[in-house]
């Protein structure tokens, strides 16, 4: 894992967007994986920016989201669907975007046919990570075993008190998600993970203390082979 510490979140944006640029230069028809929540949204302002400069395409780009709400419309205003059409994808040119879908009435369906779709695309080139403040990945919350296919899974106090936020008074939060298990995050040939705020202090610091807490999924990251972590100084203050 290779950890890269830098001034602020513009600075962890940036080289973040830097990353991506490289990948769909090296390989143009990559297979992205991408996440929510605000850590990403400098990172696909940037990206958004160095396309309107003509600095990168994703014309033969495809894209898998790690998670969704459930049950949730893709045009409500905090499903992830609408996030991602917002901030990127209906400003980019991505020849394909997937993610999985909230409206579903068959959750196990979808999921494995999200995972056979990501099998399909030959796996993720490059992953992106957020960070939760209970140490999940997409929406893998802390237990003692986790799946590795994707699955629908019910959301702890922990990640709806930190996602309320988004949330405004009389608009029903979703207790629960779809999200990618570990089998395709781990098909990742790079993982991108940023970290960002003083808020995630206390997570990385466990994350970083050379154990594998097993009640922090974000610890497993630590046994894949190609893992970069950019974070602030904020993050990393303990
Ligand atoms: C979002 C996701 C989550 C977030 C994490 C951090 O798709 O999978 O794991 O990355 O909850 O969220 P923020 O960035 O809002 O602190």
């Amino acid at each position: 894992m290779k950890r890269i510490i830098l001034d602020n979140y513009e600075a962890v944006s940036s080289a973040a967007a830097d990353i991506f640029v490289q990948q769909l230069s090296n390989k143009p028809d990559s297979v992205l994986g991408l996440a929510t929540g605000s850590t990403p949204l400098g990172l696909y302002a940037e990206l958004v920016r160095r396309y309107q400069a003509g600095i990168v395409d994703f014309s033969k780009a495809r894209s898998f989201n790690l998670d969704e709400y459930y049950p949730i419309s893709k045009n409500h205003p905090q499903s992830y669907n609408h996030y991602m059409r917002k901030n990127l994808f209906d400003k980019v040119n991505f020849a394909q975007y997937h993610l999985p879908n909230g409206e579903t009435g068959d959750p196990q369906f979808e999921c494995s046919m999200y995972d056979i779709a990501i099998k399909s695309a030959g796996g993720i080139d490059l992953q992106l990570l957020g960070l939760g403040v209970n140490g999940h990945i997409g929406f893998n919350e802390p237990t003692v075993s986790y799946p590795m296919s994707t699955n629908l899974v019910g959301l702890t106090d922990s990640t709806l008190s930190a996602n309320s936020r988004f949330f405004s008074d009389g608009v029903k939060q979703p207790t629960q998600a779809l999200t990618m298990g570990f089998g395709a995050i781990f098909s990742a040939k790079r993982i991108l993970l940023l970290i960002c705020g003083a808020s995630k202090a206390a997570i990385t610091e466990k994350l970083f203390s050379g154990f594998i807490h097993t009640d922090v999924p974000a610890c497993l990251l630590l046994l894949h082979p190609d893992v970069i972590v950019i974070m602030d100084h904020e993050a990393e203050s303990k």
